[in-house]
């Protein structure tokens, strides 16, 4: 193995430990230190086999690892994704694998990978990093920023009516399938639906076997998993992948009926999938999990207060290089501000930056005017997918706002028409 070393940024004097790059030979030791900092239940052989396929599709050189000792202490990787950002798909970095040995905690080890991570990533001209954070607490300091909120929508069945004009298509047909008999067509639909969604990543084979992975581990007391695909006459467009729990107590039969992920690709067929879902017998309560907050049930239930929403925070977004992040990025209206950045992991990005931005694109260069906006890069991580806005940051004194209105300003061109949905965990 030949290995770029650094010399790690410890807070211990005594320990010493590097940062380094790591290869397919070191895997099982990565896969160790991972499961173990997550709490893994199975063994290494076990984690081995199932990630390794994800790590065989995406490539093993852009694992990075901390050694004490030629020890393994902490790692992080990043899968080289295709996601939707505002304005079509980009490359994003697809941070992953982040685990640091238990002894080896609160000692700078993920810092420092951290900053190697985002110094490697800006040399492969990576403007952009997400991730699903474990904790909520961990990857502000590192410029990280809560960018989309998901939810699960229950419903119980009583009051599970649509809307009486919920668009309805005679010519759609609707089949209920097993995912071998569906998975290239659920391919199919979801590929196309890529592009219009925000936060949403382009498949490979690898993820398509995890989403249908249903394995005993995955299925718990549910059924296997069923795909009900909608199509026209031209092909699919739109599934339901579920699972059931069937419950029978002394006051009947109280089953649970849980969506994986609906996806459609009009009105009319995803009116198809709620129409299925919500009418299969002996079910007491539809839960359709991974929505993005404006998910259309809102406006199709008959009685949206019916609908119980648990939300979560799913992507967290890093600007890794500012400029080119906002130069590729789409945006709602015209502004012009100074924005004056903080970065302390990725110092490249820290000065004043004039936006210049409109509908058909943006401009964006280090100047010394005065600025508009003074904030650290995570708040500007957490605008990026405009589903939250710098004015609320404003409101609760995290960010600076220096001209009146700007940050309302800024907000209006970041705006998205469509909140954000990536719906699997990376
Ligand atoms: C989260 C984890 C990777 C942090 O590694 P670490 O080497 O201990 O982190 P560092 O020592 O570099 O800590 C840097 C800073 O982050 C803070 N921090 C680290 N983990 C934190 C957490 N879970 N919650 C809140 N703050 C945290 C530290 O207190 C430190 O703060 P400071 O700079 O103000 O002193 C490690 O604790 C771990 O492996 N946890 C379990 C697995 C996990 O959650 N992985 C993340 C998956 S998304």
């Amino acid at each position: 193995m030949t290995h770029e070393t650094e010399p790690g940024q410890s807070r211990t004097p005594a320990a010493e430990w590097t940062v380094r790059g790591s290869d397919r030979d070191e895997f099982p030791e990565v896969v160790r230190v991972v499961g173990e900092a997550l709490l893994a239940p199975d063994t290494v052989e076990e984690r081995l086999e199932s990630v390794s396929p994800l790590i065989d599709a995406h490539g093993y050189d852009r694992i990075l690892v901390a050694t004490d000792a030629d020890e393994v202490v902490g790692s992080v990787n990043a899968f080289p994704f295709e996601m939707t950002m505002p304005g079509g798909p980009r490359p994003v970095a697809g941070v992953t694998g982040v685990g640091v040995w238990p002894t080896h905690r609160r000692k700078g080890v993920l810092s420092a990978l951290m900053r190697r991570q985002l110094r490697d990533l800006r040399a492969r001209g990576e403007s952009l990093a997400a991730l699903w954070a474990s904790e909520g607490g961990i990857y502000g300091r590192f410029g990280y920023g809560a960018a989309s909120t998901e939810s699960a929508l229950t419903v119980a069945q009583p009051h599970s009516a649509l809307i009486p004009d919920a668009p309805r298509d005679p010519a759609l047909t609707l089949r209920l399938l097993s995912p071998e008999q569906a998975r290239d067509q659920v391919a199919e639909v979801f590929r196309r639906e890529v592009p219009a969604r925000i936060g949403r990543f382009q498949r490979q084979r690898v993820w398509w076997d995890r989403v249908f992975a249903d394995t005993p581990n995955v299925r718990g007391d549910r059924s296997f998993l069923k795909v009900a695909l909608v199509s026209d006459v031209r092909g699919p467009v739109g599934y339901a992948l579920y699972r059931t729990r069937r419950v029978l107590d002394r006051t009947g039969w109280q089953s649970e009926l849980r969506v994986q992920e609906l996806v459609a690709g009009t009105p009319a067929a995803r009116v198809a999938l709620y129409d299925h879902v919500f009418n299969r017998d002996l079910v007491a309560s539809v839960v359709v999990e991974n929505t993005a907050v404006d998910d259309p049930l809102w406006n199709l239930l008959a009685d949206r207060q019916r609908i119980t929403a648990v939300s979560i925070t799913a992507l967290w977004m890093r600007l890794v290089d500012v400029p080119a992040a906002l130069a590729e990025r789409s945006y709602a209206a015209s502004v012009e501000t100074v924005v004056e950045i903080a970065d302390r992991y990725a110092p490249w990005n820290a000065g004043r930056w004039r936006i210049k931005a409109d509908e058909d694109g943006a401009g964006v260069e280090l100047t010394d005017d005065a600025p508009d906006l003074s904030l650290d890069v995570s708040h500007l991580g957490a605008a990026f997918l405009g589903q939250h806005t710098l004015a609320a940051r404003v409101a609760a004194g995290v960010v600076t706002e220096h001209a009146p209105g700007a940050a309302a300003r800024l907000d209006a061109a970041l705006r998205v028409a469509h909140a954000p949905v990536c719906g699997l965990i990376f």
